[in-house]
């Protein structure tokens, strides 16, 4: 069933391959690829963390994170969260890290179950990561990621439009109208209208996320001609959606109400507030899930594409928002093919035990290991 949808959504979704500035950085052939790996071994792959050894609550904001701007190199993207981390040095500052140091990140400074954290990671990792520098970008493109193995892998960091980064983001325009990985000041103010309208006490809370969502759905259906809505997106999107009554409240509170300005803070800022605390406990699927079905029930939805404005076209036969074990097969076995249709070598090793580690992220949730390079 997965392939007749590969073939289906690749003539619908607009390929991620046409933006000018990725060709000039000049992808290794296959030819300087074997060169390359032949005088330069592909990274070392660390195993990400287990889960922390104290995941008690704690101040994060503290002296030994202090909050730094980021420079004139420094890259940053589209997930408030991460920036955050950058900015406070959870993260390198650079904005460049390795796969098992987003894992770590995540956890020590919000709290995220370890499942949940390598599920985010190393799906970001295998479609936007460099599989033999084992380096992401947060933000664009970079060249410190090292050499690109050959395309159509894009290695377009976590800004790049149709792997991770989608469309209906709170905070960010469609990538049909600009940049979609920077800030919006016009679409913050809807997010604290819907806060003041729905929330508890004005608060981004549960009410106004569910309203938020659907309302950003119901935007691009009838503004973006090229919608795309479909998975992977579409869990991004709900999970997002309810990631800020989680983990940008202060732990000390974790009543789900976001305020305006710790909202602020997060999603404009990048800064987090004064005394921040994590949450009281890790926090993994069976904390946000139930978010998430709760934010879909106020407003159920099918997956689908729009083939112009306003003409949403169903696509009830892909994976839908709770076809959890559909999406991590669709993530490998149509997402990541595109890029690598048939890598060898090291290349493909190095693809593989990131996708052991992404298995990992999701056994708990009883789906069934899929392999889309073979087994050998
Ligand atoms: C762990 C690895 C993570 C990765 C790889 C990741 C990646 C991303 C990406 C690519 C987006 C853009 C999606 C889009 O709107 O098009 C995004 C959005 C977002 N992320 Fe993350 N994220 C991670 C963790 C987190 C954490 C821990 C938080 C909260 C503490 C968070 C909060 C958000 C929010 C709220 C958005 C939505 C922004 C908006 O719609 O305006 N993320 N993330
Ligand atoms: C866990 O960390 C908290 C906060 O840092 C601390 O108060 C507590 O003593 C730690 N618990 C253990 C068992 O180390
Ligand atoms: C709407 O999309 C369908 C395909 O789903 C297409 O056949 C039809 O021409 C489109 N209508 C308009 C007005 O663009
Ligand atoms: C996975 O399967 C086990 C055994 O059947 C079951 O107890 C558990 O609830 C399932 N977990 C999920 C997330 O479905």
């Amino acid at each position: 069933m997965i392939k007749v949808t590969v073939a289906c959504l690749s003539l619908l979704v607009p390929s991620v391959f046409a933006f000018p500035s990725y060709q000039s950085l000049a992808p290794l052939s296959r030819r300087e690829l074997e060169e390359f790996i032949a005088n330069n071994p592909v990274a070392d792959i660390p195993n990400p963390p287990g889960p922390l050894a104290n995941d008690s609550i704690k101040l994060v904001n503290d002296p030994a994170h202090p909050f730094i701007a980021p420079g004139p190199t420094d890259l940053r993207g589209p997930c408030p969260g991460l920036n955050t981390l950058a900015n406070h040095g959870y993260l390198p500052r650079s904005g460049v890290a390795r796969p098992d140091q987003l894992v770590t990140a995540v956890m020590e400074g919000y709290n995220l179950g370890n499942d949940f954290a390598k599920f985010l990671v190393y799906q970001a990792h295998l479609i936007d990561g460099n599989p033999l520098t084992n380096l992401i970008s947060i933000g664009m493109k970079t060249p410190l990621t090292g050499p690109d193995p050959p395309q159509p892998a894009s290695i377009g960091g976590l800004s790049l439009h149709g792997t991770f980064e989608g469309d209906t983001s709170m905070t960010r325009v469609d990538a049909f109208f600009g940049n979609p990985a920077i800030f919006n000041e016009q679409r913050f103010d809807e997010f604290s209208a819907f806060s003041t309208e729905f929330g508890v006490q004005g608060t981004y809370d549960i009410n106004a996320a569910a309203e938020l969502r659907h309302q950003r759905l119901q935007e691009s259906i009838q503004t973006n001609p090229q919608l795309v809505f479909v998975s992977p997106r579409i869990l991004s999107a709900y999970s997002e959606a309810v990631f800020p009554t989680v983990f940008f409240v202060d732990g000390r509170e974790d009543n789900g109400q976001l305020t305006l300005s710790a909202a602020r803070d997060f999603f404009d800022m990048n800064i987090m507030p004064v005394g921040f605390h994590r949450q009281p406990a890790a926090v993994s699927f069976p904390g946000i899930m139930p978010l998430v079905q709760t934010i879909f029930n106020k407003h159920p939805f099918t997956p689908g594409v729009n083939n112009g404005v306003n003409n949403f076209t169903l696509m009830p036969q892909t994976p839908d928002l709770f076809d959890f074990c559909g999406i991590y097969e669709d993530i490998v076995l149509r997402v990541l093919k595109i890029q690598y249709p048939n890598p060898t070598g090291q290349l493909k090793d190095a693809l593989n035990k990131n996708l052991g580690f992404l298995f990992s992220a999701v056994e708990g949730q009883n789906c069934t290991q899929v392999f889309p390079f073979g087994t050998d």
